[in-house]
């Protein structure tokens, strides 16, 4: 409707939005029936934007497919894992191999780059929108040519049938294939065969999301692109889509609000914001979605309280994101996000609590010049693995019940962000060379070359941390032999006989030994997992306070080369794990972003480059909470005058202060 387009345009520049992402769903619009292209209602559009002095993302439309292309080419919907072919609904759920999809969409998407690349508002491409998708039918394709796709991945992966049987354990319960051709199905009993599938899953999408990109390059090849990742979603392996695109992006949807303080909630962002920026490399990463109020899929969907949208934008970019982009403008009329936030209400103007917090937050991010283009330089990295995610999750035992990995990743991220120390969160194929403290919770797969690379680290001085649960597995998830923790035994200089687990009601003692030089005190409590083991080298810091294996080692230190192995043989409490991981980077003398000591539910994270450092601080909480810097040169960067050693920060209230220092 030309009104709303009118309105549009005026709403914008009030609201100080100065980059849009364009087209994301668009394929309908850009080609109504096939072959008749309609880009009259774009080229206006994208006008008027420029006119505005607002920067596009243009999207490929891959994300939704129109009703003619389902109907004419069923191929196109995806099959789900019962062998039934999808009706036409939902988004993302195309099948990323049939080639008349990639045929249609190359053609549309170089169409787009033609007519658009070269025009000056353009910025860069936004591909696709959230593979692998959120959708309630199949999330992955299970059709005849996806399948063939996946035996001419395994050809080339194993060459023979023989070494893929024996990779893949098949013989067991006669499973094994004769023919490539009997591989149509994924076998849940067959964990080699359900990681491979996910692998192969992965790499078909990186090969669809190649084809986007090198049909839209034909055009403006250095055009940036990116492709908008998504929250705790393990469906893909994203560490391997990131090195494909030019920046990183992600969509951020905390829960804000649903416990009385906000901790939780920041701590799931910082974790999600430190994980994205780490898996290029740590350069800086864009928030391509984010609610300017409320969401309509919550279970409860609450509005952001006064305050917290400019927290959680801030909170964005001290983490490294480049800008904070938002899902949705204007709230959609009709259809399945009626009732999600945008910017712009079915009130249709600029009267609104929401509009007045975008137009806030815009202003704000225009005065932190001097900030896009720094990193966060961590000395500190938690390990979160894709590939360990999908086989912890496959296998069958040793416990079924709460395997929690990445929330127990997300446990060992928190105690750094509780104590405001910078984290990265890499996946074990990373460069571990930057790091000081490298902490590889349950890393029950442990990949070719993996082992070898930690003992380098451990070498040349870092603090290594593993737990329960690790060097269990090859890459192959095939069983080490011989002992666990298999390739890390030697490393942490200990042999686990057995990975006993409890009961929930079963919580079992860690009684740490007497004056122990990380100040271990008191007893902590153990759940889930207990590994029972021998020694070989390691020293013991605690011990099992209950059952047969009282008084054997719970917690060991080994010393290799320089640096210092940990293995927490047990799923400990969080008091454990505050006080092991304070008196960690104590003695490894990693410093927090502050040094100042922050109260409760106030966080600090650094950004900077070879001159300047920015230090964010933010009060995650609903009360005012007093800091005190104990010294200052830091300035102020919204009000530019020198910061106080002293000052109360206001419920959800941040302050970004600044000083000429390189960041460490
Ligand atoms: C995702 C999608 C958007 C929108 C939002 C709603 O991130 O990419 O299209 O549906 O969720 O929260």
């Amino acid at each position: 409707m030309p009104e709303i387009l009118a309105a549009d345009d005026h709403l914008m520049k009030l609201s100080g939005i100065n980059a849009v992402s364009l087209g994301i769903f668009a394929w309908a619009a850009y080609e109504p029936s096939e072959g008749n292209y309609q880009f009259g209602w774009l080229d206006e559009r994208i006008e008027a934007l420029h006119r505005n002095g607002i920067q596009i993302f243009l999207a490929t439309p891959s994300g939704g497919k129109p009703a003619w292309l389902a109907r004419k080419y069923p191929e196109i919907r995806r099959v789900n894992a019962e062998g039934r072919r999808e009706p036409q609904q939902e988004r993302h759920n195309f099948c990323y191999t049939s080639p008349i999809y990639r045929e249609k969409l190359r053609a549309i998407n170089t169409k787009l780059a033609k007519r658009y690349a070269a025009h000056p508002a353009v910025i860069g491409w936004h591909i696709s929108n959230e593979y692998s998708g959120i959708t309630r039918g199949a999330t992955e394709c299970y059709c005849p040519q996806c399948f063939k796709a996946f035996q001419d991945w395994l050809k080339q992966r194993y060459t023979d049938l023989e070494t893929l049987n024996r990779t893949w354990w098949s013989r067991f319960w006669s499973k094994h294939f004769t023919a490539w051709e009997q591989i149509e199905f994924i076998d849940a009993d067959i964990h080699g065969m359900v990681i491979d599938w996910k692998r192969f899953v992965t790499a078909r999408t990186i090969d669809f999301m190649l084809a986007e990109i090198d049909a839209v390059h034909q055009y403006e090849p250095k055009l940036p692109t990116t492709t908008n990742l998504m929250g705790d979603f393990q469906l893909l392996d994203n560490a391997k889509l990131a090195a494909h695109v030019d920046f990183i992006s992600w969509d951020a949807y905390p829960t804000w609000h649903k416990d009385s303080d906000e901790s939780e909630q920041a701590c799931w962002t910082a974790f999600h914001h430190d994980r994205y920026r780490s898996i290029k490399g740590g350069q800086p990463f864009l928030m391509l979605e984010s609610t300017p109020s409320g969401t309509n899929w919550w279970p409860v969907c609450r509005s952001k309280r006064p305050g917290m949208h400019a927290l959680s934008s801030v909170q964005a970019i001290a983490h490294g994101s480049e800008g904070v982009l938002y899902f949705q403008w204007r709230q959609s009329r009709g259809s399945s996000e009626k009732f999600h936030g945008a910017v712009v209400s079915h009130a249709g103007h600029e009267n609104t609590r929401t509009f007045r917090d975008v137009q806030e937050t815009s202003a704000l991010l225009g005065k932190l010049d001097g900030i896009p283009g720094t990193s966060v330089k961590p000395d500190v990295a938690v390990l979160y693995d894709a590939e360990n995610a999908w086989a912890i999750e496959s296998a069958q035992g040793p416990r079924n019940r709460d395997k929690n990995y990445l929330e127990t990743v997300r446990e060992h991220h928190r105690q750094f962000w509780l104590q405001s120390v910078p984290v990265d969160i890499i996946d074990s194929e990373a460069s571990f060379a930057s790091y000081r403290l490298l902490v590889c919770p349950m890393l029950y797969m442990v990949k070719k070359g993996v082992a070898e690379r930690l003992r380098t680290f451990a070498e040349q001085g870092g603090t290594l941390v593993f737990t329960y649960l690790s060097g269990l597995v090859d890459e192959s998830d095939l069983c080490f032999l011989g002992g666990f923790p298999g390739p890390l035994r030697e490393l942490c200089g200990l042999w686990v006989e057995e990975n006993d687990t409890l009961w929930d009601h079963g919580a079992m003692r860690i009684c740490p030994e007497e004056a122990n030089d990380l100040e271990l005190s008191g007893t902590y409590q153990a759940r889930h997992y207990a590994d029972i083991l021998h020694l070989e080298g390691a020293e013991t810091l605690a011990t099992y306070g209950d059952d047969f294996y009282a008084g054997q080692p719970a917690l060991t230190r080994n010393r290799i080369g320089k640096g210092e192995v940990y293995y927490v043989a047990s799923r400990n409490d969080e008091r454990f794990l505050a006080d092991f991981f304070s008196g960690l980077t104590a003695r490894a003398a990693i410093s927090p972003a502050l040094a100042a000591k922050l109260p409760t539910g106030v966080t600090a994270t650094l950004r900077g480059d070879g001159n300047t450092t920015h230090v964010f601080i933010m009060n995650f909480t609903h009360v005012s909470k007093k800091i005190d810097l104990v010294e200052t040169t830091w300035k102020d960067v919204l009000t530019g005058e020198h910061a106080p050693q002293a000052f109360e920060l206001p419920p959800l209230g941040y302050k970004i202060l600044t000083h000429h220092a390189p960041i460490s």
